[in-house]
């Protein structure tokens, strides 16, 4: 018997950002708000996290909800139909329902209820992962358009008394839709895990031992100074292999914008890629709070409304956390 000979789907050679939206949490809260139950101050705060506040949703404000506004943004920045979305890709791990996903309540909000749609769960990494996953998709034939989301309310998973981490956390989706291009807007995305530090930034139970009465309800937390540790040492090492994966060096970056996770770890990555001082670097931590999967398109938002004029230059993007997980890549700013 002989075999029929397949087709396999091909798309574009080359795709791009055509647009980003954001949408933030709708309550401003001060460092000042927090510092009770954790024995802190503002001035700790500040000084450690570069955190002045963080915007956080209203109770009856879901993750779904920053998702929409931020996804309708980029969908008229992009100038396309919700009809021409082929996949919706959601990184989020604030979804209140393990089914279904919020990608397809997105996918129904935004007027594209055909499209595929699923989530992402690699928490901070998760945008860096989507763009990846979009690129390919793009370039398989898979999709004309993809509308990749990283979309949190991380509130409903602090504690209040927790030192760790919960202070640092705020609410807010970004959306990008990328799409096919003339030239290269999007730069081999380097991702990974180190699954050997996964205890780094972890729960406090499952939901099956909240609903046994075993434990309290799971909130986040992590060892911070592990986490700084391989923030600032290991992701400049897969910051360093983006930019060398997409042939260029840190000369030709107009921006650098990597998760929202801490100002100091911002400042001494920006210093150990001895990035030049004319490179825009997205300090969004310091009102929003970190955000997680959200983090990194809103920061890139901030920048590109505070300066415009950075449209159509190079930002290394870098997403890492709970996993731990990371990606990273370099692109062609919207
Ligand atoms: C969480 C973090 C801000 C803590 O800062 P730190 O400088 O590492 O703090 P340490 O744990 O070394 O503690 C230093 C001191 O501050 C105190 N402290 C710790 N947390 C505190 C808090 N929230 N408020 C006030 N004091 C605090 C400690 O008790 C300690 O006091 P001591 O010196 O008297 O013993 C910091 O480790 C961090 O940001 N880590 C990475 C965070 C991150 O990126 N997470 C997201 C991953 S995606």
């Amino acid at each position: 018997m002989t075999t029929p000979t397949l087709k396999q789907s091909t798309g574009p050679q080359f795709t791009r950002i055509y647009a980003i939206g954001a949408a933030r949490g709708d309550i401003t809260v001060p460092n000042d708000d927090l510092v009770g139950p954790i024995d802190s101050s503002d001035e700790w705060i500040r000084q450690r996290t570069g955190i002045i506040e963080r915007k956080r949703a209203s109770h009856d404000v879901l993750a779904v909800d920053l998702a929409q506004s931020a996804s309708l943004e980029a969908i008229e920045g992009a100038g396309i139909a919700p009809s021409q979305i082929g996949a919706i890709l959601v990184s989020t791990i604030s979804n209140p329902v393990i089914t279904p996903s919020l990608a397809t309540q997105v996918a129904e909000r935004i007027g594209a209820p055909l499209a595929a749609a699923y989530d992402i769960s690699a928490a901070c990494a998760g945008y860096a992962y989507g763009i990846g996953q979009a690129d390919s998709l793009i370039r398989a034939g898979l999709a004309e358009y993809v509308l990749v989301i990283g979309a949190e309310k991380l509130s409903e998973f602090v504690d209040p008394t927790d030192r760790s981490i919960s202070f640092l956390l705020g609410d807010g989706a970004g959306a990008a839709i990328i799409g096919p291009s003339d030239s290269v807007g999007i730069g081999p995305t380097i991702w990974g895990s180190d699954a050997t530090k996964r205890d780094e930034i972890y729960m406090t139970g499952t939901n099956i031992g909240f609903r046994d009465q075993e434990s309290e309800w799971p909130t986040l937390r992590q060892n911070g100074q592990a986490v700084f540790r391989w923030a600032v040492w290991e992701m400049v090492k897969v910051a360093n292999q983006a930019i060398e994966a997409a042939g260029i060096t840190v000369d030709d970056l107009a921006a650098f914008i990597p998760h929202q996770a801490n100002m100091r770890i911002i400042d001494e990555f920006a210093k150990q890629l001895k990035l030049p001082d004319t490179v825009a670097i997205g300090r969004d931590i310091a009102t929003t709070g970190n955000t997680s999967a959200a983090s990194i398109p809103l920061a890139t938002h901030r920048l590109l409304e505070e300066q415009p004029g950075l449209s159509g230059g190079l930002a290394l993007q870098i997403g890492f956390g709970a996993g731990l997980v990371f990606g990273a890549q370099v692109v062609v700013l919207p």
